[in-house]
């Protein structure tokens, strides 16, 4: 276990009261009390409250803080400037999601600020911290629209027409939040300021559980996307459509949940169908359409395509049979993320010279930092989970470990402020 630190700048007891306190401002915000998992959708008054926290523990620090034409939080340790470090996360959750997918890193970065500040290190370079927006497209589907539209990966108009599942557009939600939402689009500026980006963040799987070690550097992130299938066929009654007058979306819609995870074992890949919507939603009524949206990962970025276009063409036939229509469109696509070398070489040997035993594993998460990559040296440090799950109530990191990670950031982010 990763234990010995004797070059870390930090005092482990301070730190662990810290995360604490931290920890315990965010832990009932959004939270449901009968499932225990948290509901932090962008620009709702739950991550408008997120948002003021953040902002207020920034300035306490002394940091500046500001809000990028994308809705993203920048909290400045010193004048911004162009090639700043920059850490965070995003504070944003799935439907029912864990405590710490995104806030262990934005906490991690507060703190990381707190202990360089303690022990007097003067950064050559500023220091910012930063809250993405929407990373996990829970309320308008586009996971890390804060970064997909910082960098152009996602066009300003195609995004600020996504809508929620009450029709709301992220115009709209952005303009009742107060941001203006005519300034939404690809920010040169933003990114010229980004010198190199380091996101901590928990572990979604158990590699690093299964080598006992508490905190690790990320390789890659594999490629993924989603995909939306709509099946329209025909709204009747429950009791009295006779089954050869039916045309129930619902009937290939389950067939091709089957052939998706058939596909999925045969391409070595994974396919999760997480969010369905079903109109009218009424027991006695067939429903007039199935929205489902696909979800395909895999090692291999041919084996995934290849496997969406299987299921297409399955999912044609299958709709064609029940005398349903189908049409399916690409939400968004995310190559391989191989993250920057000299980037990671240089993390792990600021944490070996710390003693920081930290080994070097791949994921199958999505994050700001894979967006990032395409324009910016990026590099993440995950902290262990031990059980392994993640977008779920049951998500877990020891308090220990996550004092570990923090550790870990501050050993890597004052090598590069004071390179
Ligand atoms: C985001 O966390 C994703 O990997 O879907
Ligand atoms: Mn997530
Ligand atoms: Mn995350
Ligand atoms: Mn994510």
């Amino acid at each position: 276990m990763a234990s010995a630190r004797s070059g870390a700048p930090v005092d482990r007891p301070v730190l662990r009261s810290s995360f604490d306190g931290l920890w315990s401002d965010l832990d009932g915000v959004g939270r449901d009390p009968r499932s225990g998992g948290y509901d932090r959708f962008s620009w709702t008054g739950v991550d408008l409250g997120l948002r003021e926290w953040f902002a207020a523990e920034a300035s306490r620090r002394g940091l500046s803080v500001e809000t990028d034409r994308n809705g993203n939080q920048w909290a400045w340790w010193g004048e911004p400037a162009d090639g700043a470090v920059v850490t965070g996360s995003h504070l944003d959750s799935v439907p029912g999601g864990g405590a710490f997918d995104g806030p262990l890193g934005v906490v991690a970065a507060l703190l990381a600020v707190d202990a360089l500040q303690a022990a007097g290190v003067e950064p050559t370079r500023p220091l910012a911290v930063v809250n993405f927006v929407e990373e996990e497209g829970a309320r308008f589907g586009l996971a890390c629209l804060g970064s997909r539209l910082m960098t152009g990966a996602v066009d300003a108009s195609h995004a600020l027409a996504l809508t929620d599942d009450d029709g709301t557009s992220l115009a709209e939600a952005m303009t009742r939040a107060g941001h203006a939402a005519e300034h939404v689009g690809v920010d040169e500026a933003a990114l010229a300021r980004i010198g190199v980006f380091v996101e901590l963040h928990v572990e979604q799987g158990r590699h690093l559980a299964l080598g006992d070690e508490s905190v690790g550097v990320a390789s890659s992130i594999l490629p993924h996307g989603r995909w939306h299938f709509c099946f329209e066929g025909e709204g009747n009654h429950a009791g009295t459509t006779r089954l050869v007058d039916r045309h129930d979306p619902m009937l290939p819609f389950a067939e091709v949940v089957g052939a998706a995870r058939r596909l999925a074992a045969e391409a070595q890949a994974v396919t999760t169908f997480g969010r369905v919507r079903v109109d009218p939603n009424g027991t006695n009524a067939i429903p007039s359409r199935v929205d489902a949206w696909l979800d395909a990962r895999g090692a291999e970025q041919g084996g995934v395509t290849r496997l969406v276009d299987d299921l297409q063409r399955f999912a044609e036939e299958a709709a064609a049979g029940h005398g349903v229509r189908l049409t399916v469109t690409n939400d968004s696509f995310t190559p391989v993320v191989d993250f920057d070398a000299s980037l990671s070489d240089r993390l792990r040997s600021s944490l070996g010279a710390a003693s920081i035993a930290a080994p070097t594993l791949p994921t199958a998460a999505g994050h700001d930092a894979g967006i990032l990559a395409a324009r910016v040296p990026t590099a993440m440090l995950f902290v262990r989970n031990p059980t392994g799950v993640s977008h779920s109530p049951y998500e877990q990191a020891d308090e220990s470990d996550c004092v570990d990670g923090v550790e870990a950031l501050t050993v890597v982010l004052r090598d590069l402020l004071v390179q």
